[in-house]
């Protein structure tokens, strides 16, 4: 039995989980369907479900890792692993087709039901359409839209770039708090995700998404261009501040470094940038080797590790050292670090570690 505690409300939507067979096909198999409402779960429960979580059996815990067939072209990781028998997130089976299917029917019972709740949003996409996380699109949207105030000293008529935008999760909480003189830029890999964005905010002209066809063995295999020489679409120095939320844990090291330069490179100086990590130190590296992190990352004493031999981008962590080091090359300097959940430890700010850079 498993369910996802579906916001603040402590609502808990057992069929939620459900909703991950459209991305997350493996994931959803190894979970089982639910049959039921989860009632271990309620509204005592101390806090919403958050990036990367769900619930079992009652207790919020990491969303279990989809095994995949590997696509084309095999990256970098995978000439780090070579000599070795490759392993997989332990949770992961495959779905039969008659699963899909039933799955595919709750999500349009579940869309069918939100048209007359909270989801009714304009800007929170339908469930068969949200591909980007395990948590509420909502919450985790307002979660967010807090870290980049409080932590990323966001202010209303500010410029902001969201690198892999996804389907809008943080550009809906943003469409509420900018003003007109601010802007919000995304781009994406995702064609659903941009094309549902334009469609959503086309009468908010300070809004505009952009697809790129980048290659991403999770996201988008079928890609034509190479993330690791990608120029971001954007002038130099024009953002006040870059979010990347949950968007450095798909990417590999070259590609992330590619990254890092670009985003030094588009910030105005004093520009922030606020990304979302799995960081490698000496806390969560105990924690992976003790059993009790929120992902069980293979080879963690490596400057990278993934979850997945065959599917790197699955989710990838970095050694923080070298993540401080990459921040110095491209002009970023540490403003502030903020541990998360994922380490094991309950007070964590969000599920993801959170990094907070200035450009210098
Ligand atoms: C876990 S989702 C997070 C989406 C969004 N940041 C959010 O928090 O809702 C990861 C996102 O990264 C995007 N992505 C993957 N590779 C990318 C790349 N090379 N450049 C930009 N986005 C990428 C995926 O398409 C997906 O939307």
């Amino acid at each position: 039995m498993v369910g996802v505690v579906a916001g603040l409300r402590g609502q808990v939507e057992g069929d939620r989980q459900a909703r991950l067979a459209l991305g997350e096909v493996g994931a959803v198999e190894l979970v089982g369907l639910p049959r039921g409402r989860v009632t271990g779960v309620g509204p005592h429960h101390p806090r919403a479900v958050r990036l990367g979580q769900t619930v079992r059996h009652g207790r919020i815990v990491p969303v279990p890792i989809a095994a995949r067939a590997a696509g084309p072209g095999a990256g970098a990781s995978r000439g780090r692993t070579r000599g070795r028998p490759r392993r997989v997130g332990s949770w992961a089976v495959p779905e039969p087709l008659h699963e899909r299917a039933r799955t595919s029917l709750r999500l349009r019972a579940l869309d069918l039901r939100d048209r007359v709740g909270r989801r009714s949003d304009r800007l929170v996409p339908p469930r068969r359409l949200d591909f980007v996380g395990h948590s509420d699109f909502v919450d985790t949207g307002d979660e967010f839209l807090r870290h980049f105030r409080e932590l990323g000293a966001l202010a209303r008529d500010e410029r902001v770039l969201d690198v892999g935008c996804g389907i809008g999760r943080m550009a809906r909480p943003l469409a509420g708090y900018l003003s007109p003189k601010g802007s919000y830029d995304g781009f994406d890999v995702n064609p659903e995700g941009i094309a549902w964005c334009r469609d959503r905010y086309a009468g908010r002209p300070n809004f505009r998404f952009e697809l790129v066809d980048l290659f991403n063995r999770r996201y988008n295999p079928a890609g034509t261009l190479s993330a690791e020489t990608f120029a971001f679409p954007y002038a130099d120095a024009c953002f006040d501040l870059v979010i990347a939320t949950s968007v450095m844990t798909h990417l590999l090291e070259s590609e992330t470094d590619r990254y890092l330069g670009e985003i030094g490179r588009v910030l105005a100086p004093g520009g922030r940038l606020l990304a979302t990590w799995f960081l490698l130190d000496d806390l969560s590296r105990r924690a992976i080797a003790d059993g009790r992190a929120g992902l069980p990352f293979l080879d963690p004493e490596q400057r990278v590790a993934v979850v997945s031999d065959d599917l790197p981008e699955e989710a990838v962590a970095y050694d923080r050292g070298w993540v401080m080091e990459a921040f110095r090359r491209h002009g970023l300097e540490l403003a502030s670090i903020h541990p998360g959940t994922w380490r094991g430890d309950d007070d964590g700010c969000s599920f993801q570690d959170i990094v907070v850079g200035t450009k210098t």
